[in-house]
């Protein structure tokens, strides 16, 4: 049976990933390894634990000599690395946590992957997932390209743009077989609620207020996480060695236009009034060195893979609004820290 380690699979999209690969592999040993941080959450994947093709193992990817005796004992054939720092803010206060996530475990799973696969890499494979971040801000016009130059300008992209630099550089000098995407930003469900989109639906859930950085003209790109995932299973399976694929969801919005349509379609359905989650809009102090426009052009998994994505953001926003709502449990047990608490009832008792 085939084996693939999947870093980060109790976090956001990592659930959607390890979900689609255990759902869609039975025939695959699948192996989810995460530090459950304060972002991990194995309620995430509660769903799929059960099956005999899954196993989650709590292990940090900073400890290089436990990430190299688990390769060295299960001979992984493929990594789907996911496990990062991911919330730009939180990389403002603490960027050195950055760099030791983002940068040094990337290289323990370089070098774990390496000793294994040192006789033959035929069938192998080790796949980042990366950021659009880390190509640096956008002018009014536009598009990243996978040509597009790095020019990270917070701790956090730098930090991935660090560990991208050094996946390829192991695949120039010692033959890695890698493939990187470098993907815009996801929404959806299961969502960590201190990210735009969740953090917002939560507190006009709860009519708290809702704090927009600087002036909220910031664009970005917005991808459905579970189109993340399908192109994820894709570029796994068939995309090409030493190959970056960009995605995103063609589909870019101002801050401040995101957050009025979120509100209005909260309105609907809270059945409050229109207009009376908007006048929650705060404007507050903006992030320091906050990118202002990130768009990508995904023509390059389009025409090579096939690759779109499958909802519209009209659609995807009425999920994940449908998802937040009718999951209220599981948004007041991330708020209130209580899902901290499940992996010690799930496993340890
Ligand atoms: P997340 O913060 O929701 O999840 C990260 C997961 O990694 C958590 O389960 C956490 O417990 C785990 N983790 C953190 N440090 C670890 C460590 N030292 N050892 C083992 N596990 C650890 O992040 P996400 O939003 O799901 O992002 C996943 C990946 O996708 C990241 O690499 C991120 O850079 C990238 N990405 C995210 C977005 C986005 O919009 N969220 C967009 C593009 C790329
Ligand atoms: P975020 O969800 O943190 O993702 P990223 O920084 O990776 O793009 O933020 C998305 C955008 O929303 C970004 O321009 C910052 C802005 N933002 C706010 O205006 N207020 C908030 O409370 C948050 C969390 C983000």
């Amino acid at each position: 049976m085939r084996k693939i380690l999947i870093t980060g699979g109790a976090g956001f999209i990592g659930s959607h990933v390890v979900r689609r690969f255990v759902n869609n592999y039975p025939n695959v040993q699948i192996f989810n390894l995460d530090a459950l941080t304060y972002a991990g959450n194995l309620e995430n994947i509660k769903d799929i634990e059960q099956a005999p093709h899954y196993t989650f193992i709590k292990g940090d990817i900073t400890d290089a000599p436990f990430i190299d005796a688990l390769f060295q004992q299960h001979q992984f054939d493929g990594v789907i690395h996911l496990a990062a720092e991911s919330h730009v803010d939180r990389s403002i206060t603490d960027p050195l946590a950055f760099v030791k996530t983002n940068v040094i475990g990337t290289m323990n799973l370089l070098n774990a992957s390496r000793a294994i696969w040192k006789d033959s890499t035929e069938g192998k494979r080790f796949y980042h997932i990366s950021t659009d971040e880390v190509y640096g801000t956008l002018g009014a016009t536009g598009l990243f390209t996978e040509a597009s130059s790095y020019e990270p300008n917070s701790p956090y992209s730098a930090s991935k743009a660090a560990s991208d630099h050094f996946v390829r550089a192991y695949g120039e000098t010692y033959g890695l077989p890698y493939v990187i995407t470098n993907c815009s930003n996801n929404y959806g469900p299961n969502h960590f609620p201190e990210k735009l989109i969740p953090l917002f639906i939560n507190n006009i859930i709860h009519n708290k207020p809702l704090p927009v950085y600087g002036d909220g003209n910031y664009t970005r790109d917005w991808l459905f996480v579970i189109d993340h995932a399908i192109a994820i299973d894709l570029v796994f399976h068939q995309g090409k060695n030493h190959e970056t694929y960009n995605i995103g969801g063609f589909n870019e919005w101002k801050n401040i236009d995101l957050v009025h349509l979120l509100c209005q379609k909260m309105d609907v359905k809270l059945n409050r009034p229109v207009g009376t989650s908007a006048q929650l809009i705060t404007y507050v102090k903006d992030r320091p060195g906050h990118d202002l426009r990130y768009a990508i052009d995904a023509t390059k998994i389009n025409k090579d893979l096939g690759w779109k994505p499958s909802v519209t953001f009209e659609q995807g926003l009425e999920k994940t609004i449908e998802w937040f709502l009718s999951n209220e449990e599981w948004l007041s047990s991330v708020t209130s820290g209580e899902y901290q608490r499940y992996y010690e009832k799930q496993y340890l008792s």
